[in-house]
């Protein structure tokens, strides 16, 4: 009968603790010792099982949708409290079917396509209040900018006052409920604690904070949906006024609480993983002349071939979300071992995006290796590479926000780069990768300087 893939040895606590600390090397030592699938457990959570090339992640992302692996229950405790009960990122089954049905077409290649030039109208206000000749760290500010993209563009908010107000409590809700306090409560006793009104007048509790900044963000996003309904803008390209728009397979609209919940939903899930996607970007590119210097011509010649390369590379080398879990339903039997129901798989990205076999160097960072046909690439190799690259997952729970964060990409890198010349701070080294939440930072927040550009190329 096969077992389950090996693991370390060490106790609960101890991985628990090394995982914190460290989960690249964690991961990469385990690999190293155990091979392409291996268990790890940590404190509180079920046995998680790692699955570090394409091939073996291929067979979990085909669990998705009835064959057993469900997503939207690993997610659940975590998000619910913020996100609600009828989120893309944390239903399952049929209801999650229904949803991502809905949402898809608005997030779509084609439905965003218009959403270039506000993005760029966005950018370069932000980059009027950059500081210059100082060292800054470019993710908060890569932050402010995706940030009101999605409060602008998504939840398709004029109104400046509202504007001004979203903007203040949305981080704070998000800073607060991902906070350790608040996420260290059981959840039911979390639940119960952010409904009990006599707690509620307990302010320095975690739970008052996150209830507090819920109402008022509620009351916010609840109001501009009714008095969007009560009157639809004509030709109104946005996230939201799609979705009221929108009608299920039944031909039924999503209610006012679902659309409520996927507004935040697109905002957890899409302004820190694209801030964050674009700070190593420029973490990389800062530390590597020869690719920052062909970035620069290839965009002063019209072209975004190159461009398109950097991203890719950068998302390969330094994934934003390092792992896509799946709960087991029922036991899997893969790449020579079974897996017992109830136990986490997860494709590990960050170390899919290390294969030698598919990205030959993993520690380079070579764009190059993302270009169509020439440069000395062979076809076989191309689709290797092709079939390992998946920074926005796989399978059915796909990012549904993959184009849009792509989109916010290219324009913001090719702005930023239009304006300033950057810089590493001098003597800074790469930096360390990070873990926070399920993502992946620079540890220093991508510490550049921006120099303003005296012959501003055409754009
Ligand atoms: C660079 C930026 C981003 C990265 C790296 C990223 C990465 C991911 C990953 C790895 C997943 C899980 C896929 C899986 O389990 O197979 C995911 C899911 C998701 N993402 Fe993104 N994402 C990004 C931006 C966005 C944006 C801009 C939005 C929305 C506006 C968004 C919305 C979502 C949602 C709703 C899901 C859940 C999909 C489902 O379960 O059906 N993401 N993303």
């Amino acid at each position: 009968m096969p077992s389950p893939p090996p693991g370390p040895r060490k106790s609960v606590f101890r991985q628990t603790y090394r995982f914190l600390r460290d989960p690249m090397g964690l991961f990469g030592e385990t690999a190293r010792r155990h091979g392409p699938i291996f268990t790890l457990r940590y404190l509180g959570f079920p046995p998680e099982v790692y699955i570090t090339t394409a091939e073996l992640a291929e067979r979990v992302y085909a669990l998705d949708g009835d064959g057993g692996g469900r997503a939207g229950q690993v997610r659940k405790d975590f998000m619910e409290p913020v996100v609600g009960r009828h989120s893309l990122l944390s239903l399952d089954g049929e209801p999650w079917r229904r949803h991502r049905k809905l949402l898809s077409p608005p997030l779509h290649g084609r439905a965003i396509s218009g959403y270039r030039d506000e993005i760029t109208r966005i950018t370069l206000r932000a980059l009027d209040t950059w500081p210059t000749d100082e060292p800054f760290r470019l993710r908060d500010r890569m932050q402010e900018i995706t940030l009101e993209v999605i409060i602008r563009l998504v939840f398709g908010i004029n109104d400046a006052a509202r504007f001004g107000r979203l903007r203040t409590l949305l981080p704070r809700l998000i800073d607060e409920s991902g906070s350790s306090q608040f996420m260290m409560l059981p959840v039911g006793l979390r639940e119960r604690m952010t409904a009990s009104p006599l707690l509620r007048r307990v302010p320095y509790l975690a739970t008052t904070r996150v209830a507090v900044l819920r109402e008022a963000v509620d009351a916010l996003l609840h109001d501009e949906i009714s008095q969007r309904r009560a009157a639809p803008v004509e030709g109104a390209t946005d996230v939201l006024s799609r979705l009221l728009a929108a009608r299920d397979a039944d031909g039924e609209p999503m209610t006012d609480q679902e659309i409520r919940d996927e507004l935040i939903t697109m905002l957890l899930a899409g302004h820190e993983t694209t801030a964050t996607g674009l700070a190593w970007t420029f973490e990389r590119l800062v530390r590597d002349s020869r690719v920052l210097d062909r970035l620069r011509a290839d965009l002063a010649a019209g072209g975004d071939e190159y461009l398109d390369a950097v991203i890719k590379e950068a998302l390969r080398s330094r994934p934003v979300v390092y792992e896509a879990p799946r709960l087991l339903d029922r036991p899997l039997a893969i790449g020579g071992h079974e897996i017992p129901a109830g136990w986490y798989v997860a494709p590990l990205i960050a170390l899919i995006h290390r294969d030698p076999t598919a990205f030959p160097d993993p520690d380079e960072f070579r764009p190059e290796r993302f270009l169509p046909a020439g440069e000395g690439r062979d076809e076989e190799a191309a689709e290797r590479a092709r079939r390992s690259w998946m920074p926005f997952g796989g399978g059915r729970r796909y990012c549904v926000g993959a184009q849009l964060a792509l989109l916010e990409m290219r324009v913001i890198i090719r702005e930023v780069l239009n304006r300033f010349d950057l810089e590493a701070p001098a003597g800074a080294g790469p930096e360390a990768v990070l873990l926070k939440s399920v993502t992946l930072m620079p540890g220093d927040r991508a510490r550049v300087i921006a120099r303003a550009r005296t012959a501003v190329p055409a754009r």
